[in-house]
């Protein structure tokens, strides 16, 4: 069964823990239609999910935060809309990336996708150049639409969004935003990462 519990609320977004109890399979919540899918270290090998998901094919953002509690920012794939009406979006976030902490105490974010001419930023961005926080953001043009999160001028798309909701599940906290304000640019490629490389849909 699943436990929930509230454990913070960042201005006004409602954080809830969701954890599996101990031992417990997802089966369980399906009305056992997901029997293959157990919780971790029952059964499931780590690196035979990871290969899986590299053949999944992803559009590659930047997830940004500023405010009060200073810049942050990460590449991220883990990106999805919920709903449209009213327009809500998510995306996931490791729990101990100090971005993490940033968007819950700056209680905003903007999800900028990226096109093929941003591969560089999108590293940047991914921790492989050695730049943190504030520091990733030295390269690209970046300004603010209506929430104060920096907004990539560049960006094929930029989702404008303020912090709902946060759920945490094992090593990730899913943050959840209502998307006050979009832009976008002419239609083109998008970058993509599959097979553990850029490329272009
Ligand atoms: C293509 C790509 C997609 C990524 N997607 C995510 C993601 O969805 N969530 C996440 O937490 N990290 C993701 N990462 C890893 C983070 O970008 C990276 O761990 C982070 O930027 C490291 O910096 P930090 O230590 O400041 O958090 C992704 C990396 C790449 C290259």
């Amino acid at each position: 069964m699943l436990s929930g519990k509230r454990i913070i609320a960042p201005d006004g977004a409602r954080m809830v823990s969701t954890k599996l109890e101990q031992g417990e399979r997802m089966a369980k919540h399906n009305n056992g239609r997901m029997d293959t899918c157990a919780v971790p270290g029952q059964g499931l090998d780590g690196a035979r999910f990871r290969e899986a998901m590299s053949r999944v094919a992803a559009a590659v953002h930047i997830i940004t935060t500023g405010g009060p509690a200073g810049l942050g920012g990460i590449t991220a794939t883990s990106v999805a809309s919920i709903s449209a009406e009213p327009p809500m979006m998510l995306f996931c976030i490791n729990k101990t990336s100090p971005s993490a902490a940033r968007v819950i105490e700056n209680g905003i974010f903007c999800i900028n996708t990226l096109t093929p001419s941003h591969e560089a930023l999108a590293n940047i961005f991914a921790g492989r150049t050695g730049h943190h926080l504030e520091g990733r953001f030295a390269s690209g043009e970046w300004i603010k639409l209506v929430t104060g999160a920096p907004v990539l001028k560049s960006a094929a798309a930029v989702f404008d969004c303020r912090l709902a909701e946060v759920k945490e599940v094992m090593t990730h906290l899913v943050m959840i935003g209502a998307v006050e304000a979009v832009d976008y640019g002419r239609q083109g490629s998008g970058l993509t990462y599959a097979h553990r490389k850029y490329g272009i849909l």
